[in-house]
């Protein structure tokens, strides 16, 4: 299946094309800035982190030191000591992950994992890449274009996948890779990436390259800007890491910058330092919490609290994070054992992920629980709307069928268009709470789409090719969409399929209200 013959990166066509925009005037401004600071330089920010005994679920299954991808709906996909691929549960047990059968190339030893979408993963092995999808590691076409190396992988708002390598950065435009070139050169050497909004507020890429910080921004569909930034970096200061949380509600996502001497981070307000008690070694973000590792010390930030705290508690030994999830938990590593660490038993949601957009007015919405003391009570919370109570052990928001067994939809039909917020939180009976909090855009139906007219084309671009005969279930007719027609909404919905790199918005908004409408031919 994979041909790198056909050399599938070098389109034609619409190359992407970059260009460098030095940024010297934000660059003045900047120093300025820092420049008016006396006794407490201005822009600076000491965090006081308050203790907290972390809540642990352990994993029967060992995990190497390497990178891993943590599922917002719980548990996640991690390479093993043994060079393996692992997923694993919320509750810290061993789930299905087996290569697909129609795999042309076999799985070498895993070399770490890393986020491609909510729920998938890419999977770096010796032999080549494979996207975890289920229980499932499928070979993408463009398997073996690139060599083993991965140093991360973002996803912009924009819905671009994008993958630094060390020959250069790729983004998964359409199913096919494209190398981003500046003046014609491929953008090597790129040591950590992460996505935010750029300075501007679009949605940008920030990268560090030789230790400098840059930020690529889509300037028009298919164009993309390398700018420097307005970053108060000091000569001889290098960029180590970067780590970026996404938009809450209301409110932007945003930069986080490890230097060789400091914590940087950057909000709509601009940059300031971040003073913790030890300069960390790690930091990682998603959804809007922020974690660092300072030798055996793990600290997080919540940004929509505007709190940090300290984990405590945990077994002795110095910790490697792994991955982090939008619902404030990580993966940690210590001493050949694994650990899903967070600041309570947070409740996870199904059906809905972190800044996702909805355009059906129903949905299966369902809590899941980590293992632990059951909660006294568990709700719902639509933005600050009363309470919605669910009783174990489905958790559905909607509550149940008149079957009693078939989780039951829950309508969005007063709803309003625009940004919200779903929270669940589960009560405790020693009066603590938890909650899981998951910001969400709906756009409800407004258009009739028809297979013919609006979804045969996707199925043409982004499935015939794994899915008319393999090594995908065939879908290659309007009935066979049609009677798939709730699985493949979940799909895309959950940005699993296409297997080879998400669709656009719009296009997983036409497949969703094609589906919700009732699969017109
Ligand atoms: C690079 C190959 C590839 C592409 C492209 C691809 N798929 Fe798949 N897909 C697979 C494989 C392999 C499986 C697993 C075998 C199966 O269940 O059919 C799968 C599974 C599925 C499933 C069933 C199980 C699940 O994971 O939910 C659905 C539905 C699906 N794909 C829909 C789509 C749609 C819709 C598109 C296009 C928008 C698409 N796929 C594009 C390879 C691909």
């Amino acid at each position: 299946m994979s041909t790198p013959s056909s050399r599938p990166w070098q389109r034609h066509g619409s190359p992407t094309v970059a260009r460098f925009i030095p940024s010297s005037l934000l660059f003045c401004a900047a120093m300025l800035f820092v420049a008016c600071g006396e006794d407490a330089p201005p822009g600076s920010n000491p965090a006081k982190p308050a203790a907290f005994t972390a809540t642990q679920v352990a994993s029967s299954q060992g995990l190497a030191p390497a990178r891993g991808f943590a599922d917002q709906s719980g548990g996640g996909i991690f390479a093993t000591p043994e060079g393996g691929a692992v997923r694993l549960r919320l509750d810290g047990t061993k789930a299905a992950l087996s290569p697909h059968p129609k795999n042309l190339a076999t799985l070498g030893r895993v070399v770490a994992t890393f986020r491609l979408g909510p729920h998938s993963a890419l999977v770096e092995t010796d032999t080549g890449l494979f996207l975890a999808d289920q229980g499932w590691l499928i070979e993408p076409l463009w398997q073996q274009v690139l060599g083993t190396g991965i140093v991360a992988t973002a996803q912009t708002a924009d819905g671009a996948a994008w993958i630094a390598h060390p020959t250069g950065l790729f983004q998964i435009q359409g199913g096919t890779l494209a190398s981003l070139k500046l003046s014609g050169q491929p953008l090597s050497g790129i040591t950590t990436m992460t996505a935010a909004p750029a300075e501007d507020g679009l949605p940008g890429l920030w990268f560090a390259r030789q230790g400098k910080l840059n930020v690529v921004v889509a300037s028009a569909p298919g164009v993309y800007q390398v700018r420097g930034t307005d970053a108060p970096i000091t000569a001889g200061e290098t960029v180590e890491a970067l780590a970026g949380l996404g938009a809450g509600t209301g409110v932007s996502g945003e930069v986080w910058v490890l230097t060789s001497t400091r914590v940087l981070r950057r909000n709509t307000e601009g940059w300031t330092t971040v003073e913790l008690p030890s300069r960390p070694q790690q930091l990682m973000g998603a959804g809007r919490f922020l974690w660092a590792r300072s030798d055996a010390k793990l600290f997080v930030f919540d940004a929509d609290a505007g709190t940090w705290g300290v984990a405590e508690g945990l077994p002795s030994g110095t910790p490697t994070l792994l991955a982090v999830d939008e619902s404030g938990c990580a993966w940690v590593e210590l001493d050949g054992r694994s650990l899903a660490v967070s600041k309570g038993a947070v409740p996870r949601l199904q059906g809905l992920h972190q800044g996702m957009l909805v355009v059906e007015d129903g949905m299966v919405l369902r809590a899941t629980l980590p293992p632990g003391t059951p909660p006294k009570s568990v709700a719902f919370q639509l933005d600050q709307a009363e309470e919605i109570a669910s009783a174990g052990p489905d958790y559905s928001m909607g509550g149940l069928e008149a079957d009693a067994v078939t989780l039951k939809a829950f309508s969005f039909a007063t709803v309003t268009p625009g940004g919200h917020t779903l929270s669940v939180v589960s009560r405790f009976e020693d009066g603590t709470e938890a909650r899981r909090a998951v910001p969400f855009t709906y756009q409800p139906l407004t258009t009739t789409p028809s297979y013919a007219r609006d979804i045969r084309p996707i199925h043409e671009a982004r499935c015939a090719k794994c899915h008319t005969t393999s090594p995908g279930r065939p879908l290659n007719t309007y009935d066979l969409w049609k009677s798939n027609a709730q699985l493949i909404n979940a799909s895309v919905r959950d940005l699993r399929m296409p297997a080879d790199g998400p669709l656009d918005p719009q296009g997983i908004a036409l497949i969703q209200r094609w589906v919700a409408s009732g699969a017109l031919p």
